[in-house]
């Protein structure tokens, strides 16, 4: 976090503080139980926080579409810290999801300088390639660029309506340096997140976007922008119950029943009002009391739990009445694996990390050199054992290469009783690499000619 309190997304230095970023931002935290099938990063608590993860986890539950948005910024290689947002895409895809990926060349270009010929052979030979082999499944996953898909870029321009630049300084820390196209780059990213759920996309329905926590501020914006954009919002009654109220737009202040002149005109008010009760008429409500003149709609007896699905049923109305109609993204967030050398990750810094490309030769070379937890002799190792909190080849079995919990609490008892030493930690961290990168190497060369599988029509 930088001084001001941000956090920067586009800086490879990342507060690792997650507690005080939760407090702070309010994000949730992840109930373990309430997940289904649950992978490494859940049940090693890897994934810490969330927003709004109910919404997609009832989708889970009753079977019912749910899409999910990851992008990637085709500069530099892929590594390991990359692949960790592909293993929740992939655990997300498996429980029914949709995926969609945005191919960031447009902010690579505004932020890194990257024209978007070079952004795109990154993006489908290094990152691509790599989803492919990790397993995302091409039925349902579609690849698209920023810079190819106009729906993605006129979103951009009408959330940024709702926006200036005092909340980007807020969210961001930009100043009046600031480039233009750097300021376009996180509209451009609300527009990735939204976009799926237009009609012509897969239409209205959940999205999640899994994370590190550096994206986190994309998502704040994005969210903030959308519950900016609805018709109707849906507010926790005084005295019990749920309130709808109108929400005046420039874009709909005609069609909710505003005269030019300021006034309310009853009769389009009460023809809105007459529309919102039949569109939440199948929930079955007993007792609606309507207040067109202020624009508010009580429900006495609908509890949270309905909210969800009225909130649904507005949405519904809304498009049909020509608004957007869009729900706020779902997030998820996950720790960043430590730095081979005890610092940050970096692509900038390849002893830092893996590649996913990185030969056994290399990645040995990492390891033997990566930082450790073990004593300073033999004999204090016995004796006090090593630190599995520090030990990077213990965490990277832990984020990336031993799946198996049983094997991994068993090396972690014989690393912290003495009886397994810091060099043979580090030689089981290069054995199970060893397994994981000829594996994924193999896969690569199966979906070498296959990638284009994996592209929107809109990406060639
Ligand atoms: N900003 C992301 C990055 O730096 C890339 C990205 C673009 C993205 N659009 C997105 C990530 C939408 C998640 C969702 O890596």
């Amino acid at each position: 976090m930088g001084e001001a309190g941000h956090i920067d997304p586009w800086s490879s230095e990342q507060s690792t503080d997650y507690d005080r970023i939760s407090t702070k931002f309010g994000l949730d935290s992840i109930e373990l139980s309430k997940i289904p099938n649950p992978n490494i990063l859940h049940r090693r608590g890897i994934i810490f926080g969330h927003r709004d993860l109910d919404v997609i986890l009832n989708s889970i539950y009753r079977n019912e579409k749910f899409g999910v948005l990851t992008g990637l910024m085709p500069s530099g290689n892929m590594h390991l810290g990359h692949s960790m947002v592909i293993d929740q895409v992939k655990w997300f895809q498996e429980q029914g999801g949709d995926v969609t990926v945005a191919v960031a060349d447009l902010e690579a270009l505004a932020t890194r300088s990257t024209s978007l010929k070079k952004g795109r052979e990154v993006a489908l030979e290094e990152y691509i390639i790599n989803y492919a082999a990790m397993g995302l499944d091409p039925k349902s996953t579609s690849v698209y660029f920023q810079s190819k898909r106009p729906d993605v870029q006129r979103l951009a321009f009408t959330l940024g309506r709702k926006t200036n630049i005092s909340e980007f300084e807020a969210i961001y820390g930009f100043g009046g340096d600031t480039n233009l196209a750097h300021v376009q780059a996180p509209l451009v990213q609300a527009g990735d997140i939204v976009h799926p759920q237009m009609e012509e996309f897969g239409g209205l329905r959940p999205i999640v976007v899994p994370v590190g926590i550096d994206q986190d501020p994309h998502l704040r914006l994005t969210r903030g922008l959308v519950s900016k954009t609805n018709w109707f919002n849906v507010k926790t009654r005084q005295n019990g119950g749920l309130t709808v109220a109108l929400s005046i737009q420039d874009d709909n202040s005609e069609i909710f029943g505003i005269s030019k002149d300021g006034k309310v005109n009853r009769e389009v008010r009460n023809n809105i009002f007459n529309r919102i009760k039949s569109s939440i008429s199948s929930i079955g409500y007993a007792d609606i009391i309507s207040n067109p003149k202020h624009g508010t709609l009580d429900i006495p007896g609908a509890s949270n739990i309905d909210i969800s699905q009225l909130k649904l049923n507005l949405l519904r109305l809304e498009r049909k009445m020509g608004g957007m109609g869009f729900m706020p993204p779902c997030s998820t967030y996950h720790r960043f694996a430590v730095g081979m050398t005890g610092d940050k990750m970096s692509s900038s810094k390849p002893e830092t990390t893996i590649f996913m490309n990185d030969s056994i030769t290399q990645m040995e070379k990492k390891v033997k050199k990566a930082f450790s937890g073990g004593q300073s002799t033999v004999e204090e190792h016995r004796r006090l054992g090593g630190d599995c909190s520090k030990d990077v080849s213990f965490q990277y079995l832990q984020f990336f290469f031993e799946k198996d919990d049983n094997v991994l609490n068993e090396i972690k008892r014989d690393y912290e009783s003495g009886k397994i030493l810091a060099g043979e930690m580090k030689n089981i961290c290069i054995e199970n690499a060893t397994i994981w990168l000829n594996d994924l190497s193999e896969k690569r060369d199966e979906w070498a000619d296959r990638v284009n599988e994996f592209l929107a029509p809109d990406a060639f």
